[in-house]
């Protein structure tokens, strides 16, 4: 037999939706449900609104029953849902509820199949009929409604607790939004969670319709307790500052400074100048010492710097057999790549040694400079300071060290002093944009 159109049956300990294998060892992780394997999300809901003596499903004609978790829930089938759960629950009206003689709703009379349920719903103020005087039993629920109905179920029980966060929760479920308060509230309990929107907001889609295996698992976590409520903090992502706009240094009086042989221990200072300062610069790093300080690198690719590779052990290149360069500089690269996500592009020569063979072998454009403060020999930053304003000119490389500190201390004057002649910092892949740089050949000063 087809029940008839709904997922209810009446009376308690009937218990006639039970399609039992008599000989199983354990009982079936479900109440039989042919449409409700293990593997359903909400197998758990579904048995326990069994369980609570809520639902059975139907019964097909070969004598097995579904639950039809995909189906919409109508009106009246929340109606005895609600019902049953509160005389399941001893709640004092629907335990001791006394139907009236007489219909309240003209589509719902005395002779409805439930029409206890829809009186005592209407009667506890859960769900009122609508203008025209009918109820609409057969009408499917949105997750708006439910929200509604789930809130003033509560309420009606005492259970209903906290009511609702003051910030907004969904991206479609603004303030002003006709059921705010009871959907909020929801989500704060835990019993709706949800849908994933973008910039990790979230939806609750409210005029979409509600299935039977969403209701199972709101009713679910309505009585026993929610999830993990969602997040309270919906608000717009602040808007994305717009990309610095690049100079065109074959116009603009540019300069790049570079810092070779780190990271060091000084380099988070001068990482902190240049930050303050919003100057752009480029290191070439000694690939052995990257993993000793992999934040540092990190930092120097996400404060917008460029890296370049400086080979692994700062070896003097012409003296090793290809296979060693290319190792030096493989290893080097490896090691940056794991600290910030990508190889560098750029190869610095230590002591700038290098002949036709070094620079094939490399396989990438190698930098050199054409200013060079000689920081490591004097170590005096008002000499790495005047070297540099004596002798830099428009598109020239700065060659400095940031392992020494004496270096680091000249850079917020040299920033200063640079600035007051007219020169913007950039990087060195900048400096010669929009020129693409070649691997296996040398650059130098542009301009
Ligand atoms: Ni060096």
């Amino acid at each position: 037999m087809l029940l008839f159109g709904l997922a209810i049956t009446f009376g308690f300990g009937a218990a006639p939706g039970h399609a039992t294998v008599s000989d199983a060892p354990e009982p079936p992780p479900h109440p039989g449900f042919t449409d409700v394997g293990p593997a359903s999300p909400f197998s758990t809901e579904i048995s326990w609104l069994v369980d609570q003596g809520v639902t059975t499903g139907w019964q097909t004609a070969a004598g097995t029953y579904e639950f039809r978790p995909k189906n919409l829930l109508s009106r009246e089938a929340m109606a005895v849902f609600l019902y049953r759960l509160a005389t399941q629950h001893g709640v004092q009206s629907a335990v001791s509820y006394t139907p009236p003689d007489q219909a309240a709703f003209g589509d719902v009379p005395v002779s409805h199949p439930f029409f206890t349920e829809i009186s005592w719903l209407s009667a506890t103020g859960i769900a009122q009929g609508w203008g025209d005087g009918t109820f609409r039993p057969r009408e499917q629920i949105s997750r708006e409604a439910t929200a509604a109905f789930a809130y003033r179920f509560a309420a009606h029980t005492g259970a209903l607790g906290t009511t609702g966060p003051a910030s907004q929760l969904f991206q479609d479920v603004p303030k002003s939004h006709g059921f705010y308060t009871q959907i909020t509230w929801m989500a704060q309990r835990g019993i709706t969670t949800g849908y994933t929107a973008p910039h990790g907001c979230l939806k609750f889609r409210p005029r979409s319709q509600v299935t039977r295996e969403a209701t199972a698992a709101f009713l679910y976590r309505l009585i026993n307790g929610g999830v993990k409520p969602v997040s309270p903090d919906c608000s717009p992502p602040p808007p994305k500052p717009p990309a610095p706009v690049k100079p065109d240094c074959r116009k603009v009086k540019c300069v790049a400074l570079t810092f070779d042989d780190g990271p060091g221990p000084h380099t988070t200072r001068l990482l902190d100048t240049l930050a303050a300062q919003k100057v752009p610069a480029t290191f070439f790093l000694v690939g052995q010492k990257v993993g000793s300080y992999p934040g540092v690198v990190k930092r120097m690719a996400t404060d917008g710097h460029e890296i370049g590779n400086h080979s692994w052990d700062h070896s003097s290149l012409p003296h090793l057999s290809d296979a060693q360069i290319r190792s030096q500089v493989s290893r080097t690269d490896t090691a940056i790549k794991n600290a910030t996500g990508r190889a560098p592009a750029l190869l610095r020569p230590p002591y700038g040694n290098r002949n036709t063979r070094v620079d094939r072998v490399v396989g990438k454009p190698l930098i050199l400079w054409d200013v060079d403060t000689r920081d490591w020999e004097h170590l005096s930053p008002s000499r790495t300071i005047s070297t540099t304003l004596a002798t830099a000119r428009k598109g020239s490389i700065v060659l400095m060290h940031d392992v020494h500190p004496t270096t680091v201390d000249a850079v917020p004057k040299l920033i200063k002093e640079l600035r007051a002649k007219g020169f913007t910092f950039v990087t060195v892949t900048d400096l010669f944009a929009p020129t693409k740089l070649n691997p296996g050949r040398a650059y130098y000063r542009t301009g």
